[in-house]
């Protein structure tokens, strides 16, 4: 990594400028109280990994260049991720799938508006990470609209996120062998943030050529975001994780720690993070950064 980098300066003045989008973009009014229910999902916490990655992705991958259509498009793009990845955890926390009472330090959307508040919340996070992306009356091209709205619903529906929880559902109390659990974590969680590295590089201002690097960093990420997720559900504490732990153990989940244990894990995850930070070197990309640091951060954080 280039010294005269500042990974925390670069995240603080991101996080921002999301921060700020989501307060704006998620309703404060609509029927019911069902604004309040998408608003206490989304804003006020979590780390923001996918908005992230999809503005590390887009400055690894644009040169420098501003594009003010590009960077309108790459914001939106962050949003409707985080929208995404929001109301996948309130459906995943409810009764019928995990039936966590704590996320990102508060309680789960369920338990304060209740079953049916969070899965209409959870819903309509999911059509409001489109309608994001379809601004009207707007300078983004149609084409890289289009191109958004279908790269974030492969990676969320029966493909992706959607697909992995089934089979999470589906293997409760199942030994799944290593590939079928790499396979259901690729799912679960690696296809959203593939997903939040490729749609930064389609807000570039020109074709990528590091496209095929860009994919590995992204798929080696994502799995090991998932192993680390596993690790720490083991190791950590709620007051740290902000989430229930030993959760996993007690629903009989497969797991990479339940497979393979502690050690093997944590070595696994390194590999992974040697794979993604390898694929970066050889993409040649002028500006990865951001991407290296956040590939750090995923494999070596404690929340
Ligand atoms: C947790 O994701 C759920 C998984 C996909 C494993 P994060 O750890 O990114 O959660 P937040 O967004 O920081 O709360
Ligand atoms: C959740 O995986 C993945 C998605 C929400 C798609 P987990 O069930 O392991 O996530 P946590 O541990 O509850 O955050
Ligand atoms: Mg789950
Ligand atoms: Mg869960
Ligand atoms: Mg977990």
């Amino acid at each position: 990594m280039k010294m005269d980098f500042d990974f925390a300066a670069w995240t603080d003045a991101r996080l921002l400028t999301v921060e700020q989008a989501l307060d704006a973009w998620v309703p404060l009014r609509a029927p019911a109280g069902l604004g309040d229910g998408m608003r206490y999902a989304v804003l006020d916490g979590g780390k923001r990994l996918r908005p992230l990655l999809v503005l590390a992705a887009r400055e690894s991958v644009a040169l420098g260049q501003t594009h003010e259509a590009l960077d309108d498009a790459a914001l939106r793009a962050a949003c409707a991720v985080e929208l995404i990845h929001a109301y996948s955890l309130v459906h995943d926390d409810m009764p019928c799938m995990d039936n966590d009472i704590l996320r990102r330090g508060k309680p789960t959307v369920h338990v304060k508006f209740g079953e049916a508040g969070a899965l209409l919340a959870g819903d309509a996070l999911q059509a409001l990470a489109f309608e994001i992306l379809t601004p009207q009356d707007s300078a983004i091209p149609v084409e890289v609209q289009v191109r958004l709205c279908q790269r974030l619903a492969r990676a969320a529906g029966h493909a992706g996120m959607a697909g992995g929880q089934a089979i999470d559902l589906a293997s409760v109390g199942v030994a799944l062998n290593e590939a079928q659990l790499r396979e259901m974590h690729r799912l679960k969680t690696g296809a959203l943030l593939e997903a939040s590295v490729l749609l930064g590089a389609d807000c570039a201002p020109q074709p990528a050529s590091a496209w095929p690097a860009l994919q590995t960093y992204a798929q080696a990420l994502g799995v090991a975001f998932q192993v680390v997720d596993d690790v720490l559900d083991v190791v950590s504490d709620a007051a740290t994780l902000g989430k229930t732990v030993g959760k996993d153990a007690a629903h009989d989940k497969p797991t990479f720690v339940s497979l393979m244990g502690l050690d093997r894990s944590r070595q696994y995850a390194q590999e992974l993070l040697a794979q993604a930070l390898q694929a970066l070197d050889q993409s040649g990309l002028p500006r990865t950064e951001a991407l290296r640091a956040l590939a750090h951060m995923v494999v070596n954080r404690n929340n």
